[in-house]
């Protein structure tokens, strides 16, 4: 195993109802709260009247910013930090999906910077750890991200067509509320994407160095089969109570830390379709649906052993029904798209309207540097786009 420091200090309030913990999670901060949102589903479902009714009891002054896009961008955390500043907030409450809570993480980190500060440069471009933010607090309406209990984020420059992670010590939410009802109304689409982002976070680390028989990757694999049992409960009954439990909390342990340890990770494969989003604004989950069968594809050659065991210890495939050991892996690839396929999320840029022709530029664009499995060239990139094109 590769050394690691491990630290997580995220409460998690796990349930039906689960909100009502917010009754003993707001006493802890001052009297002003920004309620952060989207675009309004949490005004249809009724989940911003029971936050509303929670903040409410616990006698806080609420400053509110809706409209928090998918693939949240630059100009909406500068509105949030600037109303931050003028009202003096103490606490974030981020109330949506990945992008609301992201949206937050960062709102929280450039309120507490001085308004000339280029904080675009130092936490996105060059990457610095943030340590000095206001406390969020989340209330999760869509399991994916993982964002309700890491300290990550991401963020798209729409003018630069540029879509960057940032990171930081104080990035991580103080608590997340995870009511699996509230993830009922969420359309099936977001409910599948959700199920390929949370499934990528895992063979992120799976498929990475070293890869000894280790407990990380156990673990990875029993929980990828596990969402992928759970998925397909909840995709034929959208408010299976067990299935949606187990997906929500799959989601957040795909990625609040634990998963990946001793492993040194690869996410090449969110550096391609973090591009493809800030070109394209496509869901995330859709793009990874994309990109990430056919980079393993073009990778599985230079770790054959790895890919048989994902297509034994996953797909229960069998060596004695190939004939080698190359085509046993690919194999296993093939059975992850046709899943991805099968449940409903696209597999091919085609589908998602990005034409041929763009992808030169986005390939020139993407982030990329050299991790555990991929050491990709643009030109790699581009081969990888351009197989994923059909
Ligand atoms: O805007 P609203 O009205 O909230 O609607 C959202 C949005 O349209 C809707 N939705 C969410 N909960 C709902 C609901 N609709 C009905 N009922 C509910 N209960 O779903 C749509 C998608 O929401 P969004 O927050 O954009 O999705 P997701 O959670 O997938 O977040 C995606 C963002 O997270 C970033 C992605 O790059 C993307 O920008 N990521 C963040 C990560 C992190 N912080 O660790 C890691 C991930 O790899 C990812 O990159
Ligand atoms: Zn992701």
């Amino acid at each position: 195993m590769e050394a690691f420091s491990f630290y997580n200090p995220t409460t998690i309030h796990f349930g039906e109802n689960s909100v009502t913990s917010l009754g003993q999670e707001l006493p802890k901060y001052g009297p002003t709260v920004l309620l952060t949102y989207g675009g309004g589903s949490i005004k249809k479902n009724g989940i911003y009247e029971a936050v509303k009714g929670e903040l409410e009891k616990a006698g806080k002054t609420v400053v509110e910013l809706s409209g928090i896009m998918s693939n949240p961008r630059k100009e909406k955390v500068i509105e949030g930090a600037k109303l931050c500043r003028e009202h003096k907030v103490d606490l974030i409450l981020a109330v949506g999906g990945g992008s609301v809570v992201d949206c937050s993480k960062f709102i929280g980190a450039v309120a507490l910077t001085d308004e000339s500060y280029d904080w675009w440069q130092h936490m996105f471009v060059k990457r610095e750890n943030v340590t000095k933010a206001l406390p969020v607090g989340v209330v999760l309406t869509m399991s994916a991200t993982g964002s309700e209990m890491n300290n990550r984020g991401v963020i798209t420059d729409w003018e630069a067509q540029k879509k960057l992670g940032g990171y930081g010590d104080a990035l991580y939410p103080k608590f997340s509320i995870l009511d699996p009802t509230y993830t009922y109304s969420l359309p099936r689409e977001q409910v599948v994407y959700g199920i390929c982002d949370m499934l990528s976070h895992l063979m992120e680390q799976y498929f990475s160095t070293p890869e000894t028989n280790n407990l990380s990757d156990a673990l990875l694999e029993a929980t990828f089969k596990n969402i992928m049992e759970n998925a397909a409960v909840a995709l034929n009954d959208l408010t299976d109570y067990e299935a949606r439990s187990n997906i929500m909390w799959g989601a957040t342990m795909a990625l609040n830390g634990i998963m990946g340890l001793g492993k040194k990770q690869d996410w090449m494969s969110h550096q391609i379709e973090h591009a493809l989003s800030a070109f394209y604004d496509i869901a995330h989950g859709a793009g990874l649906a994309i990109v990430h069968p056919m980079l393993l594809k073009y990778i599985y050659k230079d770790h054959v052993a790895r890919f048989v065991r994902f297509a034994t210890h996953i797909w229960g495939l069998k060596r004695e029904d190939f004939s080698s050991d190359e085509e046993l892996a690919l194999a296993g690839i093939e059975a992850l798209r046709n899943y991805f396929k099968s449940i409903g999320a696209p597999t091919t840029l085609r589908e998602v309207n990005i034409p041929k022709e763009a992808l030169p530029k986005i390939a020139a664009s993407s982030n990329r540097y050299p991790t555990s499995y991929t050491n990709f060239t643009t030109e790699d990139i581009l081969a990888v786009y351009e197989s994923a094109y059909e």
